[in-house]
């Protein structure tokens, strides 16, 4: 039997896996992937106008952080492991508002211990509280130059403020709050839709 290793149709089944593996490769580079996740957001003048934006989570691996715009603002999502998970609860001691009583900073159901809906998945505002920079996501628990017990989180280069991988702010830093939560809500497993609360979910 000949040998169909090199048939066309081999040939752009090849080309196919490339590309999947082009577009998964680039969720991994965080900034980098805002133009495909563009694909599924609605227009610039219905993202001014406050219009929900949806996106597909189901390539975001652990660890890694897609960042896609809302009202004209960077919204940070994250996908954190077990081990970023586990470390929240030992930060609380060091940290301006861990229990997020600051209600302007989420809404009532991202109020727990990861300000969020799913533990899993992180969705934070990701514009600094202090003056507006953009905080850098810095997952790994490792010491880091600005911190040598750093248990993972985000880090605003412009004056240094750090958060958790929460978005909580820890204390002394010029950042007054932690990071806002936008209202947000699943559809299904992997459909993530910012601007709609659960509550409001499905309504016309
Ligand atoms: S803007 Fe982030 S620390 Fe000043």
């Amino acid at each position: 039997m000949a040998n169909q290793g090199d048939s066309p149709v081999n040939q752009g089944r090849r080309r196919f896996l490339t590309a999947t593996t082009t577009v998964v490769g680039a969720v991994g580079a965080g900034f980098a992937a805002v133009p495909f996740i563009k694909s599924w957001s609605p227009s610039e003048r219905a993202k001014q106008a406050g219009a929900p934006v949806s996106m597909d989570i189901t390539a975001l691996q652990e660890g890694q952080q897609l960042t896609l715009a809302w009202r004209g603002q960077p919204v940070f999502v994250s996908r954190r492991s077990r081990k970023m998970l586990d470390v929240l609860p030992s930060l609380d001691g060091l940290l301006l508002d861990p229990k997020s009583d600051n209600s302007d900073q989420q809404p009532k159901y991202a109020q727990n211990g990861t300000r969020s809906i799913r533990p899993d998945i992180g969705v934070l505002i990701g514009v600094c509280t202090h003056l507006g920079c953009a905080p850098e996501f810095k997952p790994e628990i490792k010491p880091e130059p600005f911190d040598p017990e750093w248990k993972g989180g985000y880090f605003c280069p412009c004056h240094k403020s750090r958060y958790d991988a929460a978005g909580r702010v820890f204390k002394n830093m010029p950042a007054p709050a932690n990071l806002p939560v936008p209202p947000y809500h699943f559809e299904g497993d992997n459909t993530l839709v910012i601007g709609v609360d659960p509550s409001n979910a499905g309504a016309a």
